[in-house]
């Protein structure tokens, strides 16, 4: 394995110069004030990989130390015949280097138990010197439309880690499932975590899945999660999706809904896709019910941003709604939109008085944007090219490009394929900061991240299915500065990918193989929207 196989690639990289470092058994790790969460991470895991103690001492071995002449997510690795060393600009930075090392010992370092006693592996002689193009690089995983059991989201965690993947954005709650304990609210779980029936493929298919389907994390399964994000460098940002998206929500607590024009008592946990009408009420109950939420989350969740969704709220309840009405004129909001705007505006106040930041989907701009507001762009560039230009912060994740569930080939055997195909060609070539921003506007693009929404994924393989190999190419477009798109070497990257097909299969991920999907990642007979450029919603 040489440095020339690394993903992301690197910055810069020398060699190799040498024959490099043998580490084994006797292997000494040394950790520097700061460094405890990368020596932690090392000796679990790649000790744990290659069976070696690395232990604390003396002699010859990996050196990790703080160098705050570096950015904080910066790393320098140095391995020569004496020993290996990694500094980094902060904690962030030294654990990304030991990311890199990893990869440099090769495809046995992603097991989880060593294939051999008294093994010695090789780490090239090199320099590399690295850091990332973005701050925010991202993956958003949907929870609620099927559930992850929490070692499936720890695995992700670990997954995140070894693409030098920072941000964890967790879809706690939608119409289909709400998934995080509310001690306050017992019925958002009790009641309403668990579906009776889901529809099996998309939501113009005929099928239906009759087994029950649900699960929730526990507020001490949160913690757990968290605390083990925190540990590998990424930070969970949670999202509690309002004011639509919100039927399971309303299934629990009829009286958030819009009880003047439907019958709220009446309305289940959502069991099939796409865009739902039944939306919160505008009410000052509403507030406080959610303000409540939005507190057992601040004490859970330490992030700065916690999201708040936003997106894909119809306004025809509230149009019908005279109680909706007679608030748009209380409140002297105008319409719908800008009853959309109050909500958000409210809970944008209310993070901010408590040191947090809100973030939504694009949405949020309609109406007005609130004052602190950062915007995940998702239904194209637009969103964020206002958001930035208005001197907002910005997430670039278009579905035009980064929505993984979004089928990765255009042929007949693709698992229930919805929305655009997005191969993994195309994903290598995805640009975060358009155009149309200028240098000092291009600097409110925090990054990118990719989204995975679960509708046809019922279970952990099926979102390995989706989201590999693509989540390699976007961890390179997220962390690495890369040529415009159309300059982009992809035949380099599809080498480099050798290698890391090796990695993906010692971590057990059930990826899409090059060739297409394997006899048991096909689903034929059901139902997908196989009609290219088709909006995905599903
Ligand atoms: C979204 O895809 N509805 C944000």
């Amino acid at each position: 394995m040489t440095f020339e196989q690394l993903i992301p690639a690197p910055a810069r990289a020398e060699g190799p110069h040498s024959e490099g470092f043998i580490l084994d058994s006797s292997t000494a790790l040394r950790a520097g004030p700061g460094t405890e969460s990368t020596e932690r991470w090392l000796r679990a895991t790649l000790g744990g990989a290659l069976g070696l103690p690395l232990a604390p001492g003396e002699g010859a071995g990996i050196s990790l130390a703080i160098d705050d002449s570096l950015a904080p997510e910066a790393y320098r690795l140095s391995a020569t015949q004496s020993g290996i060393e990694i500094a980094g600009g902060a904690a962030p930075g030294v654990f990304w280097g030991a990311q890199t090392l990893r990869q440099l010992v090769g495809p046995e370092a992603f097991r989880r138990a060593p294939l051999r006693a008294a093994g010695r592996y090789a780490v090239p002689g090199c320099l590399v010197e690295d850091s990332p193009r973005f701050g925010w690089r991202g993956m958003m995983l949907d929870v609620a439309r099927h559930f992850m059991p929490k070692d499936g989201v720890l695995r992700y965690l670990d997954l995140l880690a070894a693409h030098k993947l920072n941000v964890f954005h967790f879809h706690l709650s939608d119409d289909q499932g709400w998934r995080v304990e509310i001690k306050r609210y017992p019925k958002l779980t009790e009641e309403s975590s668990w579906r009776p029936r889901t529809k099996w493929g998309h939501r113009a298919s005929e099928l239906w899945n009759d087994t029950p389907h649900g699960g929730f994390y526990t507020q001490d399964d949160i913690r757990e999660i968290v605390a083990y994000a925190h540990e590998r460098h990424i930070a969970v940002v949670p999202e509690i999706d309002i004011p639509g998206h919100s039927q399971a929500a309303i299934h629990a607590y009829p009286e958030l809904g819009n009880t003047d024009v439907v019958d709220t008592a009446s309305l289940g946990v959502w069991d099939s896709w796409g865009i739902n009408p039944n939306v919160l009420a505008p009410t000052e109950n509403t507030l406080r019910f959610y303000e409540g939420v939005f507190e057992e989350l601040l004490e859970l969740f330490p992030s700065t941003f916690v999201h708040v969704g936003g997106d894909e709220c119809p306004k025809d309840q509230w149009k019908a709604s005279p109680a909706a009405q007679a608030r748009i004129k209380e409140l002297g909001v105008g319409d719908e939109d800008g009853l959309q705007s109050w909500f958000i505006r409210h809970f944008d106040s209310w993070l901010t008085a408590r040191g947090r930041r809100l973030i939504g989907w694009d949405e949020i701009l309609e109406g007005g944007l609130a004052e602190g507001a950062t915007v995940s762009s998702w239904r194209g560039y637009g969103g964020g090219i206002a958001a930035a230009k208005a001197g907002h912060d910005v997430v670039m994740c278009p579905e035009q490009q980064v929505y993984l569930d979004h089928r990765q080939d255009g042929g007949p055997d693709e698992p229930v394929p919805i929305g655009f195909v997005r191969t993994l060609e195309d994903v290598y070539r995805f640009e975060p900061v358009p155009p149309q921003l200028t240098e000092e506007e291009a600097r409110h693009v925090l990054g990118t991240q990719a989204n995975v929404w679960t509708e046809v994924m019922e279970h952990h393989a099926r979102v390995d299915y989706q989201v590999f190999p693509r989540l390699a190419a976007f961890a390179e477009v997220a962390w690495s500065t890369l040529p415009a798109p159309a300059e982009r070497d992809f035949a380099d990257f599809e080498r480099r990918m050798t290698p890391h097909y090796a990695r993906l299969d010692a971590l057990g991920v059930d990826y899409r193989p090059p060739g297409g999907p394997l006899p048991w990642q096909k689903r034929p007979g059901v139902l997908g929207r196989p009609i290219d450029g088709a909006p995905p919603n599903v």
